[in-house]
C-alpha cells in the first residue's frame, strides 16, 4: 500500500465549497448532502425511483432494483421501456431544437463546428439507416474505430436508436488490438475513417483498420469516414464511405424500445490477466447514473457550455462527453486535437473560443501544460469556467493546488473524481456547491455508493483512519453487467476475491474525516497518462518478439505520466551479443506495434535473471523498487530462488542512463 504521507506530503488545507458559481439549489450544504447520502443508502429503492425520472420511458420501470451478489446478477429499473438514443436525442428536439448539442473542437486551432439538437437527430436517423441497411439488427454489435469526429458520436447514438450493441475501439490501438476485439465481440460492421488527424499529424487509420480485418469473414461492411483528401484503398463490396451512403437515406428512423437491462455498449478494458475484457453496461440504470452524476458533479445547467477534453474511446468520454451529457440537454464539446497543440495554450484558447463553463481532464494532461508555464494558462482570460474536473488517476496535491489556484483563479470549483470503466459513472467526488475538498482526496461517495475497505483477509476496517483494499457494497444502477460473453470471468474477477462485495482492484485510504484517498492500483494494472494498461499484455507482446525469452512489466513514477512503463527482458541466447539500446529500441517498437503507442515501454532494461520465489513467481515487489530506483528499500528477499539475482538487476538498472 503507498503510504500517503509520503505520496502526498502533509497536505491538509481544506477548500470550502463554493456556492457563489454553483447554480444547483438542492445540494449546497454538507449538511443537505449527508441528509440525501443516508437517504439514498436507507432506502436505495425511494432514492433510485425518483432519480428515474430524470429521463423519458416508453414505460415506466416497474422493480427498481433487483439483485443477487450469489449469482453476481443485477437489475434496475426492470418492467421499464426505453431508448438510449431518444433520451440523448429526441426528447430534447421539442424545446432545445436549435440549441447546440455538439460543438466539435478541430485538431486546426480556432476550427469549429456547432451541430443542434436537431440536426443532431437528422445525422443520427440517417447513420441508423445506414446501419439497418447493412444488414445490422437489434442486439448485433458494431464496432467503431474511429477518431473524434462527430460522426462517432452518431454512429453510437445510432446504434442505440436500433438496439445494436457498440464497441468503441480507441484509434490509438493496434491492428491487432483492434482484430482481437472485433473477434471478441463478434461485431459485423465495422465504421473508421481514411485517417485521422491529431496533433498536426495524420493516422492512418483505414490501413490499421484493412490489416485487422484482413481474412475475417464476420466483418460484413466497413464504413468510411473521410476526414481527410487522402485516397484509401476501397474493397469492392465490403468499404463504402459513410457520406455517400447517409446521403441516400432518410433523416428519420424510429427508436427501439428496449428492456433497461438490453446492452448499450462493449467496452474492452484492461486487468491484471490475460486479454482485455470486454465491459458491458446495460441501458436503463446506466443512462440514470451517467446522467444524475454528470448533473450534480459537474452542477451542470441548461446555459452550461460543458467541455470534457477526453477521447470518447475510453469510459470517460462515453459517459461524460456522449451519455451523460446529452441526456441532461448539454452542449458538449469534441475535442479532436491534443493539450499542446499548436501550444500549450491550447485547452485555454477554446475555452474562451466557446465559452466553456465546465472543463474536465486527466492530470497527465494537466502536468502537461503546468511544466510549460503559467504564461500559456494566464494569456487566456477563462473568465467562463466555473467547475473544473479530474479523473483517471491521482491527482497530486501539487497540481490540484495549481488547478484551483492558476486555471481557475481561486473561484472554480475543483472535481477529483474516482470511477472505474466497470462502474459506469462516477462514485467518489465532491459536489461543488456542498462539500470541502483537499487537494488529492476524491473526497466522499456519490449517493447510493457505499465504498468498505477490507484487509487482506478481507476483513472490513470500520470507522475513519485505515487504509486498504476498496470495495463496493450493494449495487449502484451504472455499474457493469458482465464481461462480454464470459460471465464467469466477471464474477472471478471482480466478485470472489471478497465475497459478498464488488472489488475496485485500487487502493484506499480513508482519513480521519472519512474523506476517501485512491492510493492506486493493488493488481497488476497501470494507469500510464490516464490509459488504463494490463502488464500481462505487454509482457505477452514482448515475448512474442524472438529476441526475448522472458519479461516482466512494472509501473515506475513518472513525472509527466504519473506512471511509466518499466519492462525488464532475458533475451534469447542468441541476442545476448547485441547492443542492449538497439534491443531495446526494437522492443518499444514492437510492442508500439502489437498494442498500440500508449503501451510502449518507458524504460527496457536487458537483465540476466529475474528475481523469483523458489515457487517461480516473480517477485513484483522488488522489481517495483528496482524500477523506482528505491535500491534500499528492497525487504526481504532470502525467500528468493536465488537472492543474488537481485543484485545483479540493481547493477543493471544503476548502470542505466
Ligand atoms: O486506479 C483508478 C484510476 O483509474 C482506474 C480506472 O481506470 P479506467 O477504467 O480506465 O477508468 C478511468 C476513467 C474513469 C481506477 O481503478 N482512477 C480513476 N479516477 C481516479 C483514479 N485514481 C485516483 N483518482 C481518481 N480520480
Amino acid at each position: 500500500m503507498v503510504d500517503i504521507a509520503a505520496r502526498f506530503g502533509s497536505f491538509v488545507a481544506m477548500y470550502d465549497p463554493k456556492p457563489d458559481i454553483v447554480k444547483h439549489a438542492h445540494v449546497n450544504s454538507l449538511a443537505e448532502y449527508r441528509r440525501l447520502y443516508r437517504l439514498s443508502i436507507d432506502d436505495p429503492v425511494a432514492f433510485w425511483r425518483r432519480q428515474a425520472d430524470l429521463l423519458t420511458w416508453f414505460h415506466p420501470p416497474q422493480t427498481i432494483v433487483d439483485r443477487d451478489y450469489d449469482a453476481v446478477d443485477f437489475s434496475w429499473y426492470s418492467g421499464g421501456r426505453l431508448n438510449a438514443c431518444f433520451n440523448c436525442v429526441d426528447r430534447h428536439v421539442a424545446d432545445k431544437g436549435e440549441k447546440t448539442a455538439i460543438i466539435w473542437a478541430a485538431d486546426e486551432a480556432g476550427e469549429y463546428r456547432h451541430i443542434t439538437y436537431r440536426e443532431l437527430k437528422h445525422e443520427v436517423c440517417r447513420l441508423a439507416n445506414v446501419l439497418i441497411a447493412h444488414g445490422v439488427k437489434s442486439g448485433d454489435r458494431v464496432c467503431i474505430y474511429l477518431p473524434m469526429v462527430p460522426e462517432l458520436a452518431y454512429a453510437m447514438l445510432a446504434c442505440a436508436r436500433i438496439g445494436a450493441i457498440h464497441s468503441v475501439v480507441f484509434a490509438g490501438f493496434s491492428a491487432d488490438s483492434l482484430r482481437d476485439r472485433i473477434i471478441d465481440a463478434g461485431c459485423k460492421v465495422l465504421l473508421t475513417a481514411n485517417e485521422g488527424v491529431r496533433g498536426g499529424k495524420k493516422i492512418p487509420l483505414k490501413a490499421t483498420a484493412d490489416a485487422a480485418v484482413e481474412g475475417l469473414s464476420i466483418i460484413e461492411s466497413v464504413l468510411v469516414v473521410k476526414r481527410t483528401a487522402a485516397e484509401v484503398p476501397m474493397r469492392a463490396g465490403r468499404d463504402h464511405w459513410l457520406a455517400d451512403e447517409m446521403r441516400r437515406h432518410r433523416a428519420t428512423c424510429p427508436v427501439e424500445w428496449m428492456s433497461p437491462e438490453s446492452p448499450l455498449f462493449i467496452l474492452y478494458t484492461s486487468g491484471s490477466t490475460g486479454k482485455p475484457k470486454g465491459v458491458l453496461h446495460t441501458t436503463g440504470g446506466y443512462l440514470v447514473y451517467a446522467a444524475l452524476t454528470h448533473k450534480l458533479v459537474f452542477d451542470v445547467h441548461d446555459d452550461d457550455v460543458y467541455f470534457c477534453a477526453a477521447d470518447v474511446g475510453w469510459v470517460t468520454g462515453h459517459s461524460y462527453i456522449v451519455y451523460g451529457p446529452l441526456a441532461n440537454g448539454t452542449t458538449t464539446v469534441m475535442f479532436e486535437s491534443t493539450p499542446l497543440y499548436p501550444d500549450p495554450g491550447r485547452y485555454w484558447r477554446v475555452i474562451d473560443d466557446i465559452g466553456a463553463t465546465i472543463f474536465y481532464t486527466a492530470p497527465t494532461a494537466l502536468r502537461a501544460v503546468l511544466r510549460e508555464g503559467d504564461d500559456w494558462v494566464t494569456r487566456h482570460s477563462r473568465k467562463s469556467l466555473r467547475i473544473l474536473g479530474s479523473v483517471g488517476e491521482p491527482i497530486n496535491p501539487e497540481v490540484w493546488t495549481w488547478y484551483h489556484d492558476v486555471v481557475g483563479d481561486g473561484r472554480c470549483a475543483v472535481v477529483d473524481t474516482w470511477w472505474q470503466t466497470e462502474t459506469g459513472g462516477i462514485l467518489i467526488a465532491p459536489l461543488p456547491g456542498a462539500t470541502p475538498c483537499k487537494p488529492g482526496s476524491a473526497t466522499l461517495p456519490f449517493f447510493g455508493v457505499e465504498p468498505i475497505l477490507v484487509d487482506e483477509e478481507g476483513k472490513e476496517l470500520h470507522g475513519n483512519g485505515v487504509s486498504g483494499n476498496l470495495c463496493l457494497r450493494a449495487s449502484w444502477p451504472g455499474q457493469a453487467r458482465t464481461i462480454f460473453g464470459d460471465h464467469e470471468r466477471f464474477r472471478e474477477t471482480y466478485f470472489t476475491r471478497f465475497p459478498g462485495l464488488y472489488f475496485t482492484g485500487d487502493g484506499c485510504r480513508r482519513d480521519e474525516d472519512g474523506y476517501y484517498w485512491i492510493t492506486g492500483r493493488v493488481d497488476d494494472v497501470i494507469n500510464v497518462a490516464g490509459h488504463r494498461l494490463g502488464t500481462a499484455e505487454i509482457e505477452s507482446a514482448l515475448v512474442a518478439h524472438d529476441a526475448v525469452a522472458e519479461a516482466a512489466v512494472v509501473g515506475y513514477p513518472h513525472d509527466l505520466k504519473g506512471t511509466g512503463i518499466f519492462a525488464y527482458v532475458i533475451v534469447k541466447p542468441d541476442a545476448e551479443r547485441e547492443d542492449p539500446a538497439q534491443i531495446a529500441g526494437a522492443l518499444k517498437e514492437h510492442v508500439r506495434h502489437v498494442i498500440g503507442a500508449i503501451a510502449t515501454p518507458d524504460r527496457v532494461l536487458v537483465v540476466p535473471g529475474l528475481p523469483k520465489t523458489r515457487s517461480g513467481k516473480i517477485m513484483r515487489r522488488i522489481l517495483r523498487k528496482i524500477a523506482a530506483g528505491e535500491f534500499e528499500e528492497l525487504g526481504d528477499i532470502s525467500t528468493l530462488a536465488d537472492p543474488a539475482v537481485v543484485e545483479r538487476v540493481v547493477a543493471a538498472r544503476q548502470a542505466m542512463r
